[in-house]
């Protein structure tokens, strides 16, 4: 089980969720809607941009968790183990007390994978502070994630200094 928000999905969760089947033969992607963050997309929107990213691993199934906790979800389903990616000591503070909690209720082991490191600053967040903002994200998301990222932000055709380009 890979679980998160993923609002949106960038290339450092997929290259988590690709060596997650390398490790098990399938991978569920479990997608959160959490409260306390405010989204850009909705979970259905996130779900579909997920599975668009991930046409060529049949043994990956994307779905949205339906609120409740991620261990009955993960009991539902059959699950093993939820794999997380740790870009460094800020992630593994924070994942840490989920990995400890959701063993608690529910005996559910926890896998770290180390996050790649060209991908080491890169978290949906940002992601979309940078986009609003016009920055370049294009190498850090998916081609169809940056294009549904810069129609949400209203920076379709406009150059990165927020002038109108050729086609706009
Ligand atoms: O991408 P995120 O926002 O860091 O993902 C956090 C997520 C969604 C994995 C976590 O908040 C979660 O598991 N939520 C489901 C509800 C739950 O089980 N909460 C208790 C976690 S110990």
């Amino acid at each position: 089980m890979c679980p998160g928000s993923f609002d949106p999905v960038t290339n450092g969760h997929l290259d988590v969720i690709r060596r997650a089947t390398v490790l098990f033969d399938e991978v569920i992607v479990a997608v959160a809607g959490n409260p306390s963050k405010r989204s850009m997309f909705t979970v259905p929107e996130r779900v579909g941009l997920i599975k668009q990213s991930l046409t060529d691993l049949p043994q990956v199934t994307v779905m949205p968790v339906d609120g409740g906790l991620l261990v009955d979800f993960c009991r539902r389903v059959q699950a093993v183990a939820v794999v997380k990616g740790l870009r460094g000591g800020t992630d593994f503070a924070y994942e840490l007390p989920m990995a400890l909690m959701n063993r608690h209720l529910s005996g559910i082991e926890t896998v770290f994978l180390s996050g790649e490191p060209r991908f080491e600053h890169v978290s949906s967040s940002l992601i979309k502070e940078v986009a609003t903002h016009g920055g370049d994200v294009s190498g850090l998301v998916p081609d169809h994630v940056l294009a549904r990222l810069l129609e949400r932000v209203g920076r379709v055709g406009q150059t990165e200094n927020g002038q109108p380009d050729a086609l706009g």
